[in-house]
């Protein structure tokens, strides 16, 4: 019997587990075997690049047919199906009549105008927004899922000055959602909540409505260069060695498993992998608070403290290993980092150390690449 606790571990485990191996799809198989009726899946496209959606179909174990054809009854999707028009809406009609469905949607819903700004289709000479739609919908399902952090935050989207006044799934819909997050999410993390909410219902969920099995640990604590953080060992440009915090790597503030499961199955690599700093993509302000996308993180007021990220270089340089969140504070609280902040601080007004270098662009500077 494949139990909630033996999924939890399988999907903790990352790339080692919840995608790769034959035993997962085993025991998923069987799990799936003794489920009566194909769960009823409805995927939504709203305001969206689509780009989650191919990450969903870029899931390895469960391979795409094997969900598809084996596992899900998928009746609903912009990309996928060959119905159009009225008789694509007529599939969303009947499927609210039956109700017991998964919603599942990616992408902001348009509010201003009525919605206009973004439709479905017109059926019976009316046209139908997508606002409506998703009102409806999501009034009947029996779980919600935003797929990406436009349906979950709003995103690019929804970013200033949101001339459509686009909006997240659940401020749309005023439901309880589930978020998975990313831009886009790892197959792992899309296929992975609808596994749990089709086997065990719903999973846990931790900041923001995240799974926690994929969004509960912080990108720094787990990433291999976390060494050259705390030894001051930083990357100026992308492409070079060492920590990229100084060219606006966001992985101190971001929650995910990326460093662990990483992305690409077989090929498995993540941002930082291929040296480029990890941009904060499953966060709630994203893209917003990530920008400029290489500078450092902005300046953090912790314990009544501006930290700078100059100012952290040189504390680091003085020997002290800081992580940033609950390590900092722990710091500030024993009042050894107060000290050395205060010290930063003052040092900064007589610019006495060299203000940060800005990267050149990629190619500016070949020289650099030998
Ligand atoms: Fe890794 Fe980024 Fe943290 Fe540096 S700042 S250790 S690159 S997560
Ligand atoms: Fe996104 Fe950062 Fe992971 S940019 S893919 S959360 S490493």
């Amino acid at each position: 019997m494949f139990t909630r606790r033996q999924f939890l571990q399988l999907c903790a485990k990352g790339a080692l587990a919840c995608s790769l191996t034959p035993t997962f799809i085993s025991k998923l198989a069987r799990a799936m075997e003794n489920i009566d009726k194909k769960p009823v899946v409805l995927w939504i496209e709203n305001n969206t690049c689509a780009g989650n959606f191919f990450s969903f179909m870029n899931t390895l174990n469960p391979s795409l047919r094997q969900l598809l054809f084996e596992s899900i009854e998928l009746r609903f999707s912009n990309t996928l199906m060959t119905a159009q028009g009225e008789q694509a809406l007529d599939i969303l009609e009947e499927t609210m009549e039956e109700g017991d469905y998964i919603l599942m949607a990616e992408g902001t819903i348009p509010t201003k105008a009525d919605g206009h700004y973004g439709t479905l289709g017109i059926r019976n000479g009316k046209t139908i927004t997508q606002l409506e739609m998703i009102n409806r919908l999501a009034g009947r399902a029996n779980y919600i899922i935003a797929v990406g952090t436009c349906a979950c935050f709003g995103g690019p989207y929804a970013a200033y000055p949101n001339p459509s006044g686009s909006v997240s799934l659940s401020e749309a819909t005023g439901k309880e959602t589930i978020n998975v997050s990313g831009c886009p999410p790892n197959p792992d993390w899309i296929v992975g909540t609808l596994t749990h909410v089709i086997l065990f219902g719903m999973p846990n969920l931790g900041t923001h409505n995240r799974p926690t099995m994929f969004y509960g640990e912080n990108i720094h604590y787990r990433c291999p260069r976390r060494q050259m953080f705390n030894s001051n060992q930083f990357a100026e440009k992308p492409g070079d060695e060492g920590c990229l915090y100084l060219i606006g790597c966001k992985g101190p503030a971001t929650y995910s498993d990326c460093p662990t499961r990483q992305w690409l199955s077989q090929h498995h690599s993540w941002p930082v992998e291929a040296n480029t700093p990890c941009i904060g993509c499953v966060n709630a302000d994203f893209p917003e608070r990530s920008m400029p996308f290489f500078e450092p993180l902005p300046d953090q007021r912790i314990g009544g403290f501006n930290i700078k990220a100059a100012n952290l270089k040189r504390i680091v340089a003085g020997g002290t290993a800081l992580a940033i969140g609950t390590h900092f504070v722990a710091n500030l609280a024993s009042g050894r980092l107060k000290q050395k902040l205060l010290k930063a601080q003052r040092k900064e007004t007589n610019d006495t150390l060299k203000p940060f270098k800005k990267p050149k662009k990629i190619g500016e500077n070949n020289d650099s690449h030998e």
